[in-house]
């Protein structure tokens, strides 16, 4: 069999150790070929393509990045979604032209979308989810996220020192796209007072409450961890940087801001995070050797499975109030920024 790895939308760490995965068990355990598709679906349109094989899948593991090279792929979207079946067929004939009997595509919540349309259209693929995110649905977590909250509590443990030395408020914002999970989870292991999440909304009196109290009580400075989805009403700037305005305006209390950014998505993976990749990437070997395809590899409690795309395309996993660390958070009164 000939299989073909692809990588697409945003990059994350662990990339690289899922395509070793998926190569390494496909041309090892089951004498498959591989070849891997450089920058994201458009590689398959216009079949720039390397071979990948055992010598060259080595000493990726520990790289952040892909050795594939990835894109956000607003041309191919446009080709599969078209209501000309020629656009389509034109994809199908670049898939078997270059002779392959299943196509991984390793990617987010779009990339899991774009690859159920693959499916629909009669092509064999699979998809594994990749996201600092970790707002894939059908999957408890994604690698990438782990190393992205580690750089994210690392960051927050920094701001401590600094915010207690000058007795300030310190906010820091946090990835996310609209999803909460890295600043609910750095921001809890990170010690923040005040977690701000896209999903579960803001009143500012709260907020500055919350902050007054604790000078009052002789708690010299604040860390406020905010999700970069917190939506502003009227406002396009960095939630971080609003924040700090209204804080400091509001309270009188010097308040500076830190949008942390892509640091979160480069760099070295976690060894969770490799060795998450390395599952994964081995159960897609699998099931592409038992002929299964049209699947979304992912994880339930300690269990890797398989979920049909179908089933997942198009939706996300977010936040809730009755997250586990959410609602511990509360029982400690940490503030989520709502409360009454
Ligand atoms: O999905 C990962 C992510 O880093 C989000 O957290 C962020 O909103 C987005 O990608 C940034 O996208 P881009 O790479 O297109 O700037």
């Amino acid at each position: 069999m000939k299989i073909g790895i692809l990588t697409s939308g945003g990059d994350c760490p662990g990339i690289n150790a899922t395509i070793r995965g998926v190569g390494k068990t496909a041309i090892n355990n089951y004498g498959m070929e591989v070849v891997g598709i450089l920058n994201g679906f458009s590689g398959l349109l216009y079949k720039d393509v390397i071979e990948l094989t055992d010598s060259s899948l080595s000493g990726i593991l520990n790289l952040g990045g892909t050795i594939l090279g990835t894109a956000r792929e607003k041309v191919f979207r446009k080709k599969i979604t078209s209501p000309d079946e020629k656009d389509r067929e034109e994809i199908k004939k670049c898939y078997h032209e270059l002779g392959l009997d299943c196509l991984v595509c390793i990617g987010g919540n779009g990339t899991q979308r774009t690859t159920w349309m693959l499916s629909d259209i009669g092509l064999n693929v699979l998809g594994i989810p990749k996201t600092i995110d970790n707002d894939v649905y059908g999957t408890d977590i994604t690698f990438g996220f782990d190393s992205a909250v580690n750089i994210a509590t690392e960051a927050i443990d920094r701001l401590h020192s600094t915010a207690s030395s000058h007795r300030r408020v310190m906010v820091i914002e946090l990835m996310g796209h609209h999803a909460g999970w890295i600043a609910l989870e750095a921001g809890m292991a990170g010690g923040a007072d005040i977690i701000l999440l896209p999903e579960l909304g803001y009143n500012m009196k709260v907020i500055i409450g919350k902050i007054s109290q604790r000078f009052k009580v002789g708690k010299p400075y604040s860390i406020i961890a905010v999700a970069e989805g917190v939506e502003i009403q009227g406002s396009t700037e960095h939630p971080a940087i609003y924040f700090a305005r209204e804080i400091e305006k509001q309270t009188g209390i010097e308040t500076r801001e830190t949008v942390l950014g892509y640091i979160q998505r480069g760099g070295s993976p976690s060894p969770f995070d490799r060795n998450l990749g390395t599952l994964l990437g081995g159960h897609a070997a699998t099931l592409i050797h038992e002929k299964k395809f049209g699947r979304m590899i992912s994880v339930k409690g300690r269990e890797i499975s398989d979920v049909p795309l179908v089933e997942v395309a198009g939706k996300l996993r977010l936040v809730s109030p009755d997250t586990p660390l959410v609602v511990q958070g509360k029982r400690m009164d940490i503030s989520f920024g709502m409360e009454v």
